[in-house]
């Protein structure tokens, strides 16, 4: 059955989603890609969850009166982590509120990096050469742009004398850091765009910011795909397998990916009303073996035993010898890995996150094809890898699928089951957080017991009454029917099967056995961290309690569990409107102790135990 959806509506980016009746603003939020900030959890304490509904604002809840003046709640200010979606709204979404705009702002509370990319655009009148003026038309435009020290490569020395000239010497200069990287006729200062990169396993996300001094990356256009590589197998080794068995595999490999990543810049610039040719510079964080395969470098090495990488540090590389069409001048920077299983999109997590800069010891959990783990503080860092498996992304699962438009992000199960769909329509298929609650729900009901086995039919109507009628068998084994035939897309039944069952027990186990290996590394109980911030696109928003009645994370209090959404992509976004923060990256990947599971024999016997779920 499909619980009644409303929509809302974000502004100012004009996004609606579409959520079951009685959801979380916050949440609705998670799904349109917008991640709150929420400093104390959602329990309504802090205040800093501010938002104006525009349209149909409901009646204000204690805490909103608490937080808010008679003015502001009449003029529709309430709390996003209070407020209950009733009917279908329009809100907007204050700049303070929102988490990851605080990271790179010039100016505001929460304000963290400066404006400062790497690349700029100058309007510059070089002073024309005459008998009393004989310097060289490199030192001329030197000397207009202020930097005696600025470096001129001798592509653009080729170039200089027919610009200059045919252009009545007025030009745009191009800077990258202390490059003059072009000079383009005429004021092009108007256009200035950079591409941010998350290059995983199973979902590409790539977005397009606007650089310049106008929009201060504020003007951003997001997109996402499959990565096509899911072809050749579904995991980092199978994909480091395939290009170590074919002499062309990892520029099969490589050309997959770019062509999708070209695909995805032309559709941003569609979308933005630019060209490729107006993307000046690109970043890029991912895992190990994916930053090794865009690089053409060869990833074996992390597939065999001791399991390193190549290169660990940041690399520079022109971007068409890269592949990607955007300026033919532009820049790829590719941010430094943690070690052979823990890419630059840790360290992508644990820059946007600020984790590093404070005291409070704090856990990051990257949950993609792989999760990541991030314990530590300004005083240490220390990260693992756990073999998770691509469940939570949807793959290996009957009737999975990533979190996009058509999945199942939310299930509850009452008297019925009841799903969330993303984009309000018919169920097409299940992501990450609708399996995470459709396996919490039926160990609620009692349908799947501890173990992880979902009871016979008559056992389930014994255990539950009529609730049990949705146990049945499918493909020879037992499974449960999340949406009837006739409320899917599909027109089929969409089951959760044992087998589903049994991938969710593998994934979460792996996840929180690294919990537990990573804290006693650490020397704290998982419990006594201060936070625990959950990073990835999994359905952008999970429920915390049934992440913990799964036993994916630890017995901690609600309020500690903070949702920071694809942090991964917000770190490779802050590296391109920040130049320093490049330099944080470094800081971060050299400081990051990384210990190796397998190594660790604590390891096994916490995974054992983390297979079974919680008793209730
Ligand atoms: S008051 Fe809403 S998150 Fe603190």
């Amino acid at each position: 059955m499909t619980r009644e959806t409303l929509r809302v509506t974000f502004q100012p980016e004009g996004r609606s989603v579409f959520v079951l009746r009685g959801a979380k603003i916050v949440e609705a939020a998670g799904q349109a890609g917008l991640v709150l900030n929420q400093p104390c959890g959602g329990e309504g304490t802090c205040g800093k969850c501010r938002v104006e509904v525009l349209e149909n604002a409901p009646e204000p809840t204690p805490a909103d009166l608490r937080h808010f003046s008679p003015e502001e709640i009449k003029g529709g200010w309430r709390l996003a982590c209070q407020l209950a979606v009733v009917s279908n709204l329009v809100v907007s979404i204050p700049q303070e509120t929102r988490f990851f705009e605080q990271v790179v702002l010039t100016e505001g509370e929460g304000a963290r990096h400066p404006f400062q990319p790497n690349v700029r655009k100058a309007f510059a009148h070089v002073v024309e050469a005459s008998v009393t003026d004989q310097r060289s038309d490199v030192d001329r435009l030197r000397a207009v742009m202020g930097g005696e020290g600025l470096k001129v490569d001798l592509a653009l020395v080729r170039e200089l004398p027919a610009i200059l000239r045919r252009n009545g010497h007025h030009v745009t200069v191009v800077l990258e850091g202390d490059q003059i990287q072009s000079v383009e006729p005429g004021d092009t200062r108007g256009s200035l765009w950079g591409v941010a990169f998350d290059v995983g396993t199973t979902t590409l996300v790539a977005t397009l910011m606007d650089l310049t001094d106008r929009a201060e990356g504020r003007t951003q256009v997001v997109t996402s795909r499959t990565n096509p590589q899911v072809h050749f197998g579904d995991d980092v080794v199978s994909r480091i397998t395939y290009a170590a068995g074919h002499t062309d595999g990892l520029d099969r490999l490589r050309k997959r990916l770019t062509a999708c990543l070209n695909e995805m810049v032309l559709e941003l610039c569609e979308k933005a009303g630019a060209e490729p040719e107006d993307v000046y510079e690109g970043t890029v964080v991912g895992n190990t073996t994916m930053s090794h395969i865009l690089l053409g470098v060869d990833p074996a090495p992390i597939g065999r035993a001791p399991y390193v990488s190549v290169v660990r540090e940041a690399v520079d590389i022109a971007a068409r010898e890269a592949g990607l069409e955007i300026n033919r001048n532009a820049n790829l920077h590719v941010l430094p890995n943690i070690a052979g299983f823990v890419g630059s999109d840790t360290v992508g997590v644990v820059l946007a996150s600020g984790m590093a800069d404070g005291d409070d010891v704090v856990m990051a959990i990257d949950i993609g094809t792989n999760g990541e783990v991030v314990i530590g503080n300004r005083q240490r860092l220390v990260a693992c890898s756990c073999a998770a498996g691509p469940a939570f992304e949807g793959a290996r699962i009957r009737f999975g699928m990533r979190a996009t438009e058509g999945a199942i992000s939310k299930v509850v199960i009452n008297d019925a089951v009841e799903v969330g769909v993303i984009g309000g329509g018919m169920a097409s298929g299940i992501c990450g957080s609708g399996l995470i609650d459709a396996v919490a729900e039926l160990r609620a009901a009692g349908i799947v017991d501890p173990t992880g086995r979902i009871l016979e039919s008559e056992e389930a109507l014994r255990q539950a009454g009529a609730l049990g009628r949705i146990v049945t068998e499918f493909e020879g084994q037992m499974a449960v029917e999340l949406v009837a035939g006739g409320s899917s897309k599909t027109g089929r039944a969409m089951m959760l099967t044992q087998r589903d069952i049994r991938e969710v027990q593998l994934a979460k186990a792996a996840i929180r056995a690294g919990i537990e290996v990573i804290a006693a590394e650490f020397g704290v109980d998982p419990c006594g961290v201060s936070r625990i911030l959950l990073a990835g696109g999994f359905g952008n928003f999970i429920r915390r309690s049934n992440a913990r009645r799964i036993g994916l994370l630890p017995d901690i209090g609600t309020e500690r569990i903070e949702f920071i959404g694809n942090a991964a992509s917000a770190g490779a976004k802050m590296a391109l409107a920040c130049r320093d923060c490049r330099r944080a990256a470094e800081t971060v990947s050299q400081r990051t102790e990384y210990i190796e599971l397998a190594a660790r024999p604590e390891f096994q016997s916490s995974y054992v135990e983390a297979m079974t779920f919680p008793e209730l």
